[in-house]
């Protein structure tokens, strides 16, 4: 049987195989190497992953995403205070002090623990493995971030255990990165440290880590990381300037309107995309339905 790696995103997920002595990252049903962490409810079904991606614009309030950042934390946490101001769906403060995600689901209000949404996400992970691999999937490797707390690292190993999964062990990304980037290495020095610093920018964090190198050897020599340093802060930048320009030039206030920030949200994904290969933006401008022409 194949032991499954999962690389768990506050944005996206990554499945690998390890196989033929090598490390396979394997396709999801729409051939992509990367899966969307979203669950989004509907009145007759859920739709996880791509899928679940596919219809949140038509359902902002009942697309959950960001779970990464729900896990394990409590409601009163300041970080998860600040996180939960630019969510579109509801959260609340169960009782036991943990957050409780509020959505309709199947004609019915129903409330969702990050522990069982993450685990729903980790059952479509592991259908596409499954999937791609034609046998069942029990066996798993998760990534976690270096900073999780052990309260964090729990949620994680209950949700694999609801989803199916026997986590054999919770990995750092950092650490998965680095040994990534050790195995396809062919040319490392026999007496020399080779150091290598890797910085990984995620969506909602910041993880750095220097690695020393020898021919069959891998020594983590330090790791920082930030918390609350992402791509989606750059985002937020673009998204607050241009907010404020609609309604300055248009009396337009998209905070008032769910469905309207998320797509400004994803517009101005789009922009920082185009910005980040090119030094200016070719002329654009906002269509209103949230893409540029
Ligand atoms: N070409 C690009 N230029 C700039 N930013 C990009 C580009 N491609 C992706 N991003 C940004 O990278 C972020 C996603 O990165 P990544 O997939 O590593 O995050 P994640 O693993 O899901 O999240 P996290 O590590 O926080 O859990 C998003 O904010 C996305 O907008
Ligand atoms: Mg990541």
């Amino acid at each position: 049987m194949s032991v499954v790696g999962f690389d768990l995103g506050n944005e996206s997920c990554i499945v690998a195989v390890a196989r033929q002595r090598g490390i396979d990252v394997v396709l999801n049903e729409e051939s992509k190497r990367e899966t969307p962490a979203i669950v989004c409810f509907g009145d007759k079904q859920r739709f996880i992953g791509t899928a679940g991606a596919a219809s949140s614009t038509m359902n902002p309030k009942n697309s959950i995403s960001q779970i990464k950042r729900l896990l394990g934390r409590k409601f009163s946490d300041p970080e998860l205070q600040r996180d939960l101001a630019s969510f579109p769906f509801r959260v609340t403060e169960g009782p036991d002090g943990f957050p409780l995600v509020h959505v309709r689901y199947l004609g019915e209000e129903r409330t969702f623990t990050s522990t069982q949404l993450l685990a729903m996400v980790l059952s479509n992970l592991k259908g596409i493995a499954e999937g791609n691999l034609n046998a069942a999937v029990v066996d798993c490797c998760i990534g976690i971030p270096v900073y999780f707390t052990d309260l964090q690292r729990r949620a994680v190993l209950d949700a694999a255990t609801i989803a199916g999964l026997r986590p054999l062990r919770l990995f750092h990304e950092t650490t998965a990165t680095a040994l990534a980037y050790g195995i396809y290495k062919t040319d490392l020095p026999e007496n020399d440290q080779l150091n290598v610093a890797f910085v990984d920018i995620g969506h909602a964090s910041m993880q750095v880590s220097v690695v020393g190198y020898r021919k069959g050897q891998l020594k983590m020599l330090s790791h920082t990381y930030d918390r609350s340093l992402g791509g989606r802060d750059f985002d937020e930048a673009l998204f607050k300037h241009f907010a404020a320009k609609f309604k300055e030039e248009y009396k337009i206030d998209v905070y008032q309107n769910a469905r309207a920030c998320i797509r400004l949200r994803v517009a101005c994904e789009k922009l920082k995309k185009v910005l980040s290969a090119n030094p200016q933006i070719p002329r654009l401008s906002f269509a209103g339905d949230g893409t540029f022409v």
